[in-house]
């Protein structure tokens, strides 16, 4: 994997989310990158699919970016040099893990599967909680209608991840949750 190429994209990404965001989504993406490196250790996937997809997964985010065709993700891969048919199959992992649109659906590559798992990770253990609690706090929600979202979400997640090794690391978060959630339940009772 060309170590080069990974930085621009950081670099791309950072610039990105600078002019967008309050920079949550360049830690996240990055995370999601480390996630995905972790998993596909233990599998079989072309790495610089699931590099560029993991990295620029959220580079068109539709809350935060007017972009269609995955047009901010595209711009960085052609500029770049990776041909037609790699940036076709990088689009199609970034399309396929978003959350919302694909409910229960499964990736059918293994780098869509890859980075699926990688960004769910990010919603489960210490990290999981913390990102829960923010995302509340940003929306006025109270604590509990933040737990609530722990049950709805958070906790089903375990059961849909989609690799051995993903699975593995959800289960590890799973119990840090369900352990958190016990302790707050008996302190807030
Ligand atoms: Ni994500």
């Amino acid at each position: 994997m060309n170590k080069q190429l990974v930085e621009e994209a950081i670099a791309y990404i950072s610039d990105l989310f600078k002019d967008n965001s309050d920079g949550h989504d360049l830690d996240h993406s990055l995370r999601v990158y480390r996630n995905a490196m972790k998993i596909a250790e233990k599998e079989n996937g072309d790495l610089e699919i699931i590099t560029m997809a993991a990295l620029l997964h959220d580079a068109d985010d539709h809350k935060l970016f007017n972009t269609t065709d995955n047009e901010n993700a595209r711009k960085f891969l052609i500029s770049h040099g990776i041909n037609e048919e790699k940036i076709a199959k990088i689009c199609e992992v970034i399309n396929a893990i978003s959350f919302s649109k694909n409910r229960g659906k499964r990736p059918e590559t293994i780098e869509g599967q890859i980075v699926q798992d990688a960004d769910r990770l990010d919603a489960l253990g210490a990290i999981g909680i913390a990102r829960t609690f923010a995302y509340g706090g940003t929306h006025h929600r109270s604590l509990s209608s933040s737990v609530e979202h722990f049950h709805e979400k958070l906790l089903l997640l375990k059961d849909e991840m989609n690799t051995a090794e993903g699975k593995r690391i959800a289960e590890e978060r799973h119990r840090f949750m369900e352990e958190f959630l016990k302790r707050y339940r008996e302190e807030t009772q």
